[in-house]
């Protein structure tokens, strides 16, 4: 039997119900209280730790509690067995319930001093809502997660931005977001992708899965990118990650037991903000103005 000795684990197991201990959840608000930063590490691969404090690690904990409700209660080989567009349907009630809890303006508050520092200005926007990711075990590249891209690939509006990352399960282990060391520094030219002209599987445009944040529309980077270099964005406990937003980055295969969960949004100087594109969870501009000292 799997015990869930930390948070950062997993929340389930296959063929079992709920085991996310709130014990361990509060511990984790607690361990979070440091902040530590590591400007070596942004420099040579694009990425940047930081450790959640105050009201960020607070969010993370009633987080947490709504993952617990909304995937807790069954089990696990039941939630395997739904088809993919009512699973998004599933993780995007989630979603909705998350963003009722401001997470995006309250982690922007509570880590303004170094969101300002990476991005290089403090009149920030950010994304109006977060994307809550909930990978099921098994699951393969066009049915519940992004394969490597860099945001413009998708939106020429993210080219100035940097993504906010927040692992929710498992973030010491290597069942993590995946990034290319460096990669942000590649000219866009250089990268040549395939355009797969099909979404993930169930993925309509605006509909749940495309609210979750899940692509309508695939591409493959075929040239360009040297994936040997790929690594595992590994997050101690209580950390999260800025990176910025033209790093090579995507979600690997789930080769856990447990759904893997996690949260990102995106931030960007705020004059930098085109709003050309519009946020189809958000029903509005991707981009909101509302985060300036
Ligand atoms: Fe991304």
């Amino acid at each position: 039997m799997t015990v869930f000795p930390r948070f950062d684990t997993g929340f389930f197991g296959r063929g079992r119900g709920m085991r996310l201990q709130m014990g361990a959840a509060r511990r984790m608000s607690g361990q979070a209280m440091t902040q530590t930063t590591d400007e070596g590490d942004l420099a040579a691969s694009g990425i940047h730790h930081l450790t959640l404090r105050g009201d960020a690690a607070v969010l993370k904990t009633e987080i947490s509690a709504i993952i617990l409700e909304a995937f807790g209660n069954s089990e696990i080989s039941s939630i395997e067995s739904i088809k993919s567009e009512n699973y998004y349907a599933l993780v995007l009630q989630a979603q909705n319930k998350v963003n009722a809890l401001d997470p995006v303006r309250r982690l922007v508050r509570a880590h303004h001093a170094d969101f300002s520092r990476i991005v290089g200005t403090k009149d920030l926007s950010a994304q109006r809502i977060s994307y809550l990711r909930a990978v099921r075990p098994s699951r393969e590249v066009g049915d519940e997660f992004v394969d490597f891209h860099r945001e413009s690939l998708f939106n020429p509006d993210m080219v100035h931005a940097f993504n906010v990352w927040i692992p929710l399960s498992q973030a010491a282990t290597g069942n993590v977001l995946r990034y290319v060391p460096g990669s942000h520094h590649i000219p866009d030219e250089e990268i040549v992708c395939r355009n797969e002209g099909v979404g993930m599987r169930g993925v309509e445009k605006f509909g749940a899965g495309h609210k979750v944040g899940l692509l309508y529309d695939r591409k493959t980077i075929v040239s360009g990118v040297d994936f040997s270099a790929v690594d595992a964005m590994r997050v101690p406990e209580g950390q999260m990650v800025v990176f910025d937003g033209n790093l090579i980055h995507g979600a690997g295969r789930n080769d856990t037991n447990d759904i893997r969960f996690s949260l990102d949004f995106r931030i960007i100087p705020a004059r930098r903000v085109m709003n050309h594109s519009v946020n189809f969870a958000a029903g509005d501009a991707y981009f909101t103005e509302l985060y300036q000292p």
